[in-house]
């Protein structure tokens, strides 16, 4: 946070000074900038305390202030109102499919903490913390997360020594730099590089490794999990949902029967929750336009691989190594379900 800043500003500075003369004559607008305005926007504060403005503020009065002007959003306990940010809490969850990121299980230092607050909260009325409140209700904070106890004075000599529960889980990015060069002739088919749609968001085709069983993105199932919860929710309300039932299992073919398990080990990780563009099993709308192309448009796709206008099947779901009968079943199954 503090990097880009600092940096832009030493540009500018060293701009200024070689070029004072120069500007004038050259462009003829603006003026150097005055150390009192720049002191206006030097406001970030480093891991190790430097540009922490000398004050205090304990977790007592942080208590009084935080209930009074962050509560309201954040919740009395740092537990988030609605949709508002969640401030404590969440240790142990960042290996999570969906971790909870705050402040105590997340943040590596305290200084982020200080300066985040000091220049962007309450978040309808930024920087109109005074110094010493911004120490208080950042101890509070700190408190609300069990960094501190309650009797703690934060000030701008021990808040560099506090040590979050998350400092190590943040490492340098150390891959190389790689240069490029523009590519001027002969160069890749635009038309065979893709980007599609997943429930995760834009995702580059072309990684899904041979044999593997499921794709990269892993939200696996979240659609279908919400859709469920927004069924009960309408039922809750009184709305009528229609329920899709499911074809029953005595009315399937034999094929389809038998390629349950196919479909369970090589197709549901797609197929499943719509994963990717996948057409949904179940889902009739979805697949009454791809049964009118007939089964063994369908059945060649399958075992060939298939990029349409929602996302690629790759061959065999993936699942090279299985047989093509067996893909043909689950295939059978698949479409059976779905009608
Ligand atoms: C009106 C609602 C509101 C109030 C009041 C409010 N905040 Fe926030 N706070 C937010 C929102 C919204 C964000 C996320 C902003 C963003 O991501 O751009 C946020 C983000 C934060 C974060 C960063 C959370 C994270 O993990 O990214 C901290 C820390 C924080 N607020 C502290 C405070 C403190 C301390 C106060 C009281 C002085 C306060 N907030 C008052 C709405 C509020
Ligand atoms: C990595 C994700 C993924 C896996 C795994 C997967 N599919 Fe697909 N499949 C797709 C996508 C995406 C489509 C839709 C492509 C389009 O129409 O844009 C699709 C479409 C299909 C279609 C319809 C083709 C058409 O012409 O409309 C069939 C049939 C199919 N898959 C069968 C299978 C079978 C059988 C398996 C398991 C052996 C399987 N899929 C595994 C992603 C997957």
């Amino acid at each position: 946070m503090y990097r880009l800043p600092e940096a832009l500003l030493a540009i500018g500075l060293a701009g200024v000074a070689l070029s004072a003369v120069a500007e004038q004559t050259r462009y003829d607008i603006g003026r150097t900038a005055s150390s009192e305005e720049i002191a206006g926007w030097d406001i970030d504060v480093r891991p190790d305390g430097k540009g922490l403005p000398p004050g205090q503020g304990s977790v007592m009065d942080g208590e009084r202030l935080y209930e009074a002007r962050c509560a309201s959003c954040h919740g009395s306990f740092g537990e988030g109102v609605g949709r508002w940010p969640v401030l404590s809490g969440g240790f142990d969850t960042l290996t999570y499919e969906r971790p909870t990121k705050t402040v105590g299980s997340y943040w590596p230092y305290a200084s982020t903490l200080w300066d985040y607050v000091h220049r962007a909260m309450p978040f309808t009325a930024p920087r109109s913390l005074s110094v010493d409140e911004t120490y208080a209700v950042s101890a509070y904070v700190l408190y609300l997360n069990d960094i501190v106890d309650d009797d703690f004075v934060l000030t701008q000599d021990n808040l560099a020594d506090i040590e979050m529960p998350n400092r190590d889980g943040f490492f340098e990015d150390n891959r190389p730099d790689s240069p490029n060069t523009r590519c001027m002739q002969g160069c890749a088919d635009p038309d065979e590089l893709q980007m599609v749609g997943t429930i995760g968001g834009i995702t580059p085709v072309g990684h899904f490794k041979q044999g593997a069983d499921a794709p990269a993105a892993s939200h696996e199932g979240q659609k279908a999990l919400e859709e469920a919860k927004e069924r009960e929710r309408l039922k809750e309300l009184g709305v009528e949902v229609e329920e899709q039932e499911e074809r029953a299992d005595d009315t399937l073919s034999e094929a389809a029967l038998a390629g349950r398990e196919v479909y369970q080990s090589a197709c549901i990780a797609c197929h499943g929750s719509g994963l990717a563009g996948a057409p949904k099993v179940g889902d009739r709308e979805a697949w009454a336009p791809r049964l009118e192309k007939g089964m063994e448009t369908l059945e060649r796709h399958a075992l060939e691989g298939f990029t349409g206008s929602k996302g690629v099947m790759p061959p065999k779901g993936g699942r090279v190594d299985l047989p093509d009968e067996q893909i043909l079943h689950a295939v059978a199954f698949m479409t059976e379900k779905s009608q």
